[in-house]
């Protein structure tokens, strides 16, 4: 069993890269579903087929679901939404505002992703590719259930025995008493985080792809994504680069774009280090219909299986030392002549490096934890940036 993940910039070739990638795995035998929650019905879009919200057949092998978040938080988590919709109202707030709050801005990607442990739980699919996954950011999510989970699973269990003998809690929290529906959805939810908190930590189970086009806005933030998913353990086992002009293009007007992807491709060779990188061209047309998909599954994967685990690693070691931290960063391409400067700018480290081209940029995110210390030295030792970071 595997789940593919793909996340990128919007717009960067996420939903066709899915189903392409779909469209292969299906043909070499794995039953294969590929799941969007885009609000447009892009599924329908590129496979040129309606799309249901249940596994809907494109090919013999191959599956197609149409999430709508909306629908979905409805129909499953609505008793939750309410109540905490009504706990921010009796604490005060304007019944719209308090709506506005309860529905966490997060929570949408999170839904195809909770779709995903049903399905998997299910069972019957070999590979499940999902375009639409939360930024690196929103990740931190997966986290709190198993944070909180312990000590709120014990709470809402023992409230739920209150409830029905006394509205106890109502005084105490000073909101509406949650009723045994929601401590039960409640519960659910909790479980199926952190189901899904170990599938995507799995990295035998979940591959994480990061999707970028040749520029230097959607490199740097795809360089991000990759280290702040590290941070939470979710495995990054491959880059692929969309919409590279081919060599073929000859009209000069391409000149300039064609100069620039080249060194935007090397680029991703260095940020992505040690991923793979794959690229695709840019199509002549907008990439749909089966015969496009398979065509750019092909040259992507050029005869590989996109569902076997491309990599195992980190970008970062993170090593506890008695000053404070230690990130250790596989930098094979830089010298210590090129190495410019290691600054800290807020929560992110800037590398600095002097090349051919002038001085590029690399970010890295720091852990929460170094939030409070300071940077004290960085140095280069066998192809590995060493930054030392002390309280
Ligand atoms: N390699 C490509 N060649 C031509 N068009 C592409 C290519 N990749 C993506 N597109 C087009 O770009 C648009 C955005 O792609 P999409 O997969 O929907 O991006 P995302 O899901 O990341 O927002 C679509 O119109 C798609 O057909
Ligand atoms: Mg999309």
């Amino acid at each position: 069993m595997r789940i593919l993940l793909y996340t990128g910039k919007g717009g960067t070739g996420k939903s066709v890269i899915s189903c392409a990638t779909g469209v292969l795995t299906s043909s070499l035998g794995h039953e294969t579903l590929v799941i969007s929650s885009d609000p447009s019905h892009t599924l329908r879009d590129i496979f040129e087929a309606s799309i249901r919200e249940k596994p809907t057949r494109i090919l013999s092998r191959l599956w197609a679901l149409q999430v709508d978040p909306i629908k979905e938080v409805k129909e499953k988590y609505e008793v939750i939404y309410e109540y905490a919709a009504s706990v921010f109202k009796a604490r005060g707030l304007d019944e719209t505002l308090a709506y506005e709050v309860a529905s966490l801005p997060n929570m949408t990607p999170f839904i195809a992703l909770l779709k995903l442990v049903d399905l998997v739980e299910e069972g019957g699919f070999d590979v499940i590719i999902l375009d639409t996954v939360p930024s690196g950011e929103a990740l931190k999510n997966l986290y709190l259930p198993s944070l909180l989970g312990s000590i709120s699973r014990k709470l809402l269990r023992a409230g739920s025995y209150l409830l029905g003998v006394t509205k106890v809690i109502e005084p105490l929290i000073g909101a509406p008493t949650p009723s045994k529906e929601v401590i039960l959805t409640d519960l659910k939810l909790i479980d199926k985080l952190e189901a899904l908190k170990n599938y995507l930590t799995d990295d035998s189970i979940t591959s994480l792809r990061l999707i970028a086009n040749p520029d230097s806005f959607s490199i740097e933030n795809m360089r991000r994504t990759y280290i702040t998913s590290n941070l939470y353990n979710i495995n990054v086992d491959l880059a692929i680069v969309n919409k590279v002009v081919p060599d073929e293009v000859s009209d000069p007007y391409f000149d300039q774009w064609k100069l620039n992807q080249k060194l935007y491709l090397d680029e991703a060779e260095r940020a992505f280090y040690p991923l793979p990188v794959k690229r695709l061209k840019l199509f002549k047309s907008e990439l749909k219909g089966l015969s496009k998909l398979e065509e750019a599954g092909n040259e992507m994967f050029k005869g590989e299986d996109p569902s076997k685990v491309y990599f195992k690693g980190k970008p970062i070691q993170i090593v506890k030392t008695d000053e404070g931290l230690k990130l250790i960063v596989k930098t094979p391409f830089l010298t210590s002549k090129e190495l410019h400067e290691v600054e800290r700018i807020g929560d992110e480290l800037v590398v600095k490096v002097d090349t051919d081209v002038g001085e590029v940029r690399s970010f890295i995110p720091l852990p929460a934890i170094a939030y409070s210390m300071h940077l004290s030295t960085a140095k280069l030792l066998n192809g590995e940036l060493h930054i030392y970071l002390s309280k």
